[in-house]
């Protein structure tokens, strides 16, 4: 590889990061081209440039803000997905609209179903408004200063589940991230944050997609809720050692916060475990 050539990445979210991360090491950076072929990494891991790879140490230590030169997106690619791995990056197309659109929600509810069946229509505009919203929001926040963090709705719940049953194919990263979303509203419920209709229409939503809603959807045994906040505090968002949530006053109207009080969390995990 010589400085002025140019990497490709044509694959799932794994082969963009591992590519990105390559590209943005090698020779000090090279520029990259993201082809992605999955619709997690159609609308979530190709845009915005965060790159990286795993460590024994943990998730994502190891890696680097390196931005694409191009993201060729072609949705006929999906075709050939599993509908495991097509519903998986749904749950972050369902996270845009939880964290930022209510309008788009609305329409995933009656489209969503129509995406997964095949429809290229909505396929199409579910990549479309995905990757705009990322777009918007890393503008605004390239290095998670800030508003960048809202696009981890779902993903502290998620990333303490995917380490409780080892990265391994018991819990696909967005399928974390569907019953991260839900916990997240459950919580902001709680909380007094939002109505108890908002968690029950996101669960509805999920449910009605066959994907995973609930922590007891995932098989095999966990940890109890005290291991599993542990877990949360292993998360990178954790700032001055304070976990960090993303909850949300409503649907499409997601914030970040420090101040969320330990018990109400355990509470929501161990009644999550029980159910
Ligand atoms: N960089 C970021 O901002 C970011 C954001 C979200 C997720 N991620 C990372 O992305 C990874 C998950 O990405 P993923 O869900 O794409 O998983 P993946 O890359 O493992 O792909 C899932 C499966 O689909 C197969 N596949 C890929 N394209 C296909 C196609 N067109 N037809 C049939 N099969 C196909 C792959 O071989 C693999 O078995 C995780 O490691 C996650 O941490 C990164
Ligand atoms: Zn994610």
């Amino acid at each position: 590889m010589e400085r002025g050539d140019i990497v490709g990445a044509f694959g799932g979210g794994v082969i963009g990061d591992l590519a990105g991360f390559a590209a943005a090491v090698l020779r000090r950076g090279v520029r990259f081209v993201q082809i992605p072929t999955t619709l997690l990494a159609q609308v979530d891991s190709s845009v915005g440039g965060k790159t990286g790879i795993n460590s024994p140490a943990g998730k994502n230590l190891i890696g680097a803000f390196h931005q694409p030169s191009l993201v060729l997106a072609d949705t006929s690619l999906l075709d050939t997905l599993t509908p495991r791995d097509f519903l998986a990056g749904y749950g972050e197309v369902v996270k845009y609209g939880l964290l930022g659109d209510a309008v788009f929600f609305d329409w995933l509810e009656a489209a969503g179903p129509k995406a997964a069946a095949g429809d290229m229509d909505a396929r199409v505009r579910a990549v479309e408004r995905s990757c705009q919203m990322k777009a918007e929001i890393v503008v605004r926040d390239e290095t998670e200063q800030g508003d960048r963090a809202l696009l981890n709705l779902g993903h502290t719940f998620c990333h303490a589940l995917e380490a409780a049953t080892g990265y391994s194919d018991r819990l696909l990263h967005g399928e974390g991230v569907a019953i991260g979303c839900a916990l997240a509203f459950e919580l902001s419920a709680r909380l007094g944050l939002c109505s108890q209709e908002d968690p029950s229409r996101v669960r509805a939503h999920l449910r009605e997609m066959g994907m995973k809603v609930d922590i007891k959807d995932i098989p095999g045994e966990l940890p109890d809720a005290a291991a599993l906040l542990d877990l949360m505090g292993q998360d990178k968002k954790v700032l001055d050692g304070q976990l960090r949530f993303i909850l949300a006053r409503g649907i499409g109207q997601a914030f970040v916060t420090s101040d969320v009080p330990k018990d109400t969390v355990l509470a929501v995990l161990d009644d999550a475990l029980r159910a």
